[in-house]
């Protein structure tokens, strides 16, 4: 029997949180004041623009944690349980690997951690806005939860999509993945992949919510 298999590379996550918790907090993220969102958030405001990489007209704005854990509608508790999953799956696939060659056990084995949210923030963006190529940094997962998105954005070649990386560009391998995220789709990969957004054009926006997350031993 031909048994093919690819055993390297980054694992990615890919789930569909609940569209009435995305609307929930669309409509909360609507209600901004602009005096919030402009004002840095090392004064007091919600603008995180300083912090990051994109090339943004929009906003760019920190997502206070009462609206994140909100009892009902938070987001970040489903977020965190992705978390974990993660963790499990790579814990069980990385050990199948490694199990062969240690008998310590695998180091730094992420199965059992508990995943902590460190910093979340919502991209707004608009035709012509962009994310350079980059990787976030000082966490374990990072990821992106899409809250809104233009219709019929993707019928333009790359349009909008979120790409990827992992390695060259090399025969008999592929090191580039082209995502097309709708509303509540999220994508958890590991904090060192680089990636990119490309810009789009036309109306509407562009809305995601990126985070990162460290994961913890348990006390
Ligand atoms: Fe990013």
């Amino acid at each position: 029997m031909d048994n093919f298999f690819k055993p390297f590379g980054p694992i990615i996550l890919e789930q569909q949180l609940s569209i009435k918790k995305i609307n929930w907090l669309n409509n909360l993220i609507d209600q901004v004041p602009e005096e919030v969102k402009s004002k840095s958030i090392d004064d007091g405001g919600l603008d995180m623009q300083k912090y990051l990489s994109g090339n943004i007209i929009g906003d760019q704005i920190a997502l206070p944690k009462h609206i994140l854990y909100d009892p009902i509608n938070g987001i970040m508790p489903d977020i965190l349980n992705g978390c974990e999953k993660y963790n499990d799956y790579v814990s069980d696939t990385v050990k199948e690997y490694h199990g062969k060659k240690s008998k310590g056990g695998v180091l730094d084995d992420p199965k059992g951690k508990k995943p902590e949210m460190i910093s979340a923030w919502v991209n707004r963006t608009y035709a012509g806005d962009f994310n350079p190529f980059h990787r976030h940094y000082n966490c374990d997962i990072s990821g992106v939860l899409a809250l809104m998105i233009p219709e019929n954005m993707y019928d333009e070649r790359g349009s909008g999509e979120l790409n990827l990386f992992y390695g060259e560009d090399s025969k008999y391998n592929n090191h580039h993945v082209r995502l097309q995220p709708k509303a509540g789709t999220i994508y958890y990969f590991p904090e060192w992949m680089t990636h990119a957004v490309n810009p789009f054009r036309g109306e509407g926006e562009r809305r995601t919510m990126a985070f990162n997350v460290i994961c913890k031993d348990q006390k």
